[in-house]
This record gives structure tokens, sequence and C-alpha cells, in this order.
């Protein structure tokens, strides 16, 4: 008997955890219903050196063909969406913040389309539920932190919703320099380098890679990966760069001034901008939606670090958060700690860090304030969002 009865209890803890692991699953992975759709399948051009056969087809064919896709991944970079399929920002007010407004005037001036996909709200149970994911031990989100991680995950599920083949996502307050399509044509070209990504690639940045990281706040290249350097006239001055000492020092050691680099990250930390495509984001999103860290970009950051997911970065970055001038600083007390806690030792020498929800940036301004709001952009050269509103550079760090 008391053989039945230690299966007895066995077996009830099995169905309370089965329950448990049910409930968690339906709140957190119900993108995996979308996964068991047939994917649509890549367009295949009959060129690629490997298929003999097939290179009987008509020449002009695969030469038309050839053309097209080479347009595609040299022009691609330079439309409106920068050579991925959507760029999506991320952001809580909809069109009527500050930050939306400059993302739309920066924009505007770029020639870029940026879409602002509807947030749900998220019930403070949600953010609870998902903040407690982490057992005892494990470092959990603060509320903040864990509703703009959700929001991270909305995103990347609305990519697959939409069948996106790739999509940048940006934070709302992120800024570019006026060159941002010239820059992006120079990395794509790296990245298109680095790989050996087959000929009928449609993608201008390929998909060998889960996570294209060009808007960060500090990262370096992993041990023993190379590194490709190229040159770019638009790159802010050594002297200005602000972020983490290990990448200013490695900047300054292995990168020429005049020069960025596209390397494989050792983990990067803020995620202002970075690139995911249809072929990857279901592994980012298995990894991000289990929880358990401090912040969304902490996570990331960890899943480039061991491994788990394959993440290629850009060095200076491209693409940074704007500052706005402390004497908008109508800043939460409570968001400032958690962007402080996020970082943990990883803190940038300028203080800013981890920013989903953004240290020193005030939300509470107006929509019709967004003109008065002067600020700064680290390492960007001609901000986008200053020349658009003020017809001025804006660069910060120091000279
Ligand atoms: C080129 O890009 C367009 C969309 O911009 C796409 O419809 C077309 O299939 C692409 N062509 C090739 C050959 O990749
Ligand atoms: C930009 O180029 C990419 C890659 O060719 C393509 O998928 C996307 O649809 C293009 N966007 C626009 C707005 O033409
Ligand atoms: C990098 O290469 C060196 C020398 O070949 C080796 O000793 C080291 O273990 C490698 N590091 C990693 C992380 O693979």
């Amino acid at each position: 008997m008391s053989c039945g009865a230690g299966l007895g209890r066995s077996f009830i803890a099995r169905i309370a955890l089965a329950l448990v692991l049910l409930t968690v699953t339906l709140c957190f992975f119900s993108y995996r219903d979308l996964i068991s759709r047939p994917s649509r399948l890549l367009p295949h051009a009959p060129f690629h050196d490997s298929h003999k056969q097939q290179e009987t087809v008509a020449t002009t064919t695969t030469t038309a063909a050839h053309d097209a896709h080479h347009r595609n991944r040299t022009l691609g970079p330079r439309n409106a969406t920068l050579g991925f399929d959507s760029i999506l920002a991320l952001s809580k007010g909809g069109g009527q913040s500050w930050r939306v407004q400059g993302l739309q005037a920066a924009a505007a001036l770029s020639g870029l389309d940026i879409t602002v996909p509807p947030q749900p709200t998220w019930l403070p149970e949600m953010v609870d539920a998902f903040a407690a994911l982490s057992p005892e031990g494990v470092p959990k989100p603060e509320p903040g932190s864990a509703a703009a991680w959700l929001a991270h995950i909305d995103l990347l599920k609305y990519v697959l919703q939409s069948e996106l083949n790739s999509a940048l996502i940006v934070e709302d307050d992120v800024d570019w320099d006026v060159n941002i399509k010239d820059q992006m044509s120079l990395i794509a070209e790296a990245v298109r380098k680095r790989t050996h990504s087959p000929h009928d690639e449609s993608n201008p940045y390929t998909s060998q890679w889960d996570i294209l990281w060009i808007g960060h706040c500090g990262d370096s290249p992993k041990a023993n990966e190379t590194v490709s350097l190229f040159a770019d006239p638009t790159v802010v001055e050594r002297a200005r760069y602000v972020g983490f000492e290990g990448t200013k020092g490695y900047l300054r050691e292995h990168v020429p001034e005049g020069q960025r680099a596209v390397w494989q990250s050792s983990g990067a930390v803020c995620s202002y901008a970075y690139a995911v495509h249809r072929d990857g984001v279901r592994k980012v999103l298995d990894f991000v939606s289990t929880g358990l860290g401090q912040a969304y970009d902490t996570k990331l950051f960890y899943g480039c670090r061991s491994g788990r997911l394959n993440c290629v970065a850009v060095a200076p970055e491209v693409m940074v958060h704007f500052r706005p001038d402390p004497q908008f600083g109508q800043t939460s007390e409570v968001n400032r700690l958690n962007d402080g806690d996020a970082a943990g030792a990883l803190t940038s020498d300028d203080g800013s860090i981890g920013g989903q929800e953004g240290g020193g940036r005030p939300d509470k301004v107006a929509a019709s304030q967004a003109e008065k709001i002067t600020g700064t952009t680290n390492n960007i050269r001609q901000s986008a969002r200053c020349m658009s509103l003020w017809k001025k550079t804006c660069v910060g760090g120091h000279k």
C-alpha cells in the first residue's frame, strides 16, 4: 500500500506541475500556435554554383534573377525600411508621446517608414506572473522592466504573425545619423562578406544570425572570431565615443579612426535597435519568453554570450537613444532604479544603461512639447531627430 500511496502522491504532483506548466505555456507561449503554420517557401533562384544541372536553365532568366537579387541586396538597405521588410517601433505612448513625435520627424527627414504597432495593456497580474517565472535565487525583473520585456515579446510575435521576412525593432526614443542609409548599406555589405550566404538569399543582411544588433550601449567580439572592419566616413570620432570601458578599449586598440566593425557579439546591452528575421525569430522568442532575468536586454546579452543565440553586432553602433536635457527630466525614480538594477556592473560611463524604461528620459512630457525638448545623442554625428526638429547635430560625448 505504501508503494501505491507513493505513486499516488507523485502522480498528483506531476499533474499539478503539468497544470502549472500548461498555464505558463498558454500565457507566454501563445505564439507557438503560429509556429505550426506552414512557413512560406523561400524563392529559390536556379543559379547556385553547386546546382550543375540547373545551370542549363535559360541564361537570360538566371541573369535577370541574378540582377534582381543583386539590386535587392545592394539597394535594399537604402529603401524606406533599410532593407528589412519593416521597421517596428516599440512604444507605450502610441503616437502621442514626444518620443514618437521625434521618431517620426527623424523618419520623415531620413526617408524612413516606421510602423508603431499598438501595444496591449499589460495587467499588473500579467507583469507579476512574468516576473514570478524566476524561482528563488534567480534575478527577477522589476515591474517596469517586466512590462518592457513583455512588450518586446509582443513585437517579436507581431513579426511572426505578420509573416515578415525580417524586421528592425527599435525603441521609440531611438535616434540615428542623417546618413543612416549609407551606413546600413556598408553594414549589409560587411555582414554579407563575413558569411557564406547562399547566392539566392534576398535578405541584404543575410539570415546567418538570429539577432543583428545595430543599436546597443556596449559590446565586444567573441574570442577568436573574425572582426570585419570597414571604412565609414560618418562614424563618430573616437575621442567622442561614449560606451562601456571594454568597448572603448577594444575600439581604441583594434578599430582605426574612421572605421566601423561588425563582429560576433559576446553579449551587448541596451536594446535600442536590433533586427530579426523569419528563420531566427522563433528561436529568439523561445529564449526570451522564459523570463528568468532582470531585463530583456540582459536576457539577450546572456543568449548571445552563451551561444544560445547567434548575434552579430555593429560597433560603434548606428542607433542610440536620444537623451533629453536634464531640465526636462521628469523621470520617475522607480524607472531610474530599475535601469540601474538591470545594468549591474555594466553601467556605461555616461550613466546610461539598459534602457527599456530609460533613466533620465522623461516619459510624461506632452507631445506638444516635443519640439521644445532639446538634448543629445551620443555617438551619432548628425542626429536625425535634432536635424529634423532644430537643424542642429546634438552629438554628445566630450571633444
Ligand atoms: C526583390 O525585393 C522585392 C521586394 O522589395 C521582392 O518582391 C522580390 O521578390 C525580390 N527579388 C528577388 C529576386 O529577391
Ligand atoms: C526594402 O528592401 C527589402 C529587401 O529587399 C524588402 O524586403 C522591403 O520590402 C523593401 N521595403 C520597401 C519599403 O520597399
Ligand atoms: C582562442 O584561441 C587560443 C589560441 O588558439 C586558445 O588558447 C583559446 O582557448 C581560444 N579561446 C576560445 C574562447 O576559444
